[in-house]
């Protein structure tokens, strides 16, 4: 559950975000695949090398994933039901690489939004991307 405050430093995170999740969103795979390049496994299929355009292609689909659960912080696991079952079953995503990518994005945000990301803002969006990854592992179990 998200306090009103939470629920507002995050929608106004994404709203920054929104006209950015192409770019964004291959920034933060860039940095995945750089700072933890074991979760390169799971991308054969794709040009994971630096500046790729497939990368940026999927950073703007996960992005765009996250976005769709940022303004109904309550329906998040019906919004991602199908991501969910996408990752446990198909792609076996193994869950310690959502904190990975989680991360990611943090410094991402960091990086953007200087004066915005305030340690408050960190802590709303934090939780939020662990609700994400939590659901999106939760066909696991
Ligand atoms: C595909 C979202 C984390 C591996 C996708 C797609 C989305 C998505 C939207 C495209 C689905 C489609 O085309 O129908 C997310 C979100 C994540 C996340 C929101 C967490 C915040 C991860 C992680 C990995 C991963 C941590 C592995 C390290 C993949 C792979 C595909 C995929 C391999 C298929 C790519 C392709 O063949 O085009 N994900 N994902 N995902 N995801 Fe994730």
């Amino acid at each position: 559950m998200y306090s009103a405050t939470e629920k507002a430093l995050i929608t106004s995170i994404w709203e920054k975000v929104t006209p950015h999740t192409e770019q964004w969103g291959g920034e933060a795979l860039e940095r995945l695949f750089a700072v933890f390049p074991q979760t390169k496994i799971y991308f054969k299929h794709i040009d994971t090398s630096p500046g790729s355009a497939a990368i940026r292609t999927h950073g703007d689909k996960v992005m765009k994933a996250i976005g769709s659960t940022a303004g109904d912080l309550d329906n998040m696991s019906t919004t991602l039901s199908s991501l969910s079952n996408l990752h446990a079953y198909n792609l076996m995503v193994d869950p310690v690489n959502f904190k990975l990518l989680s991360h990611c994005i943090l410094v991402v945000l960091a990086n953007h939004l200087p004066s915005e990301f305030t340690p408050e803002a960190h802590l709303a969006f934090d939780k939020f991307l662990a609700s994400v990854a939590a659901i999106l592992s939760q066909k696991y179990r």
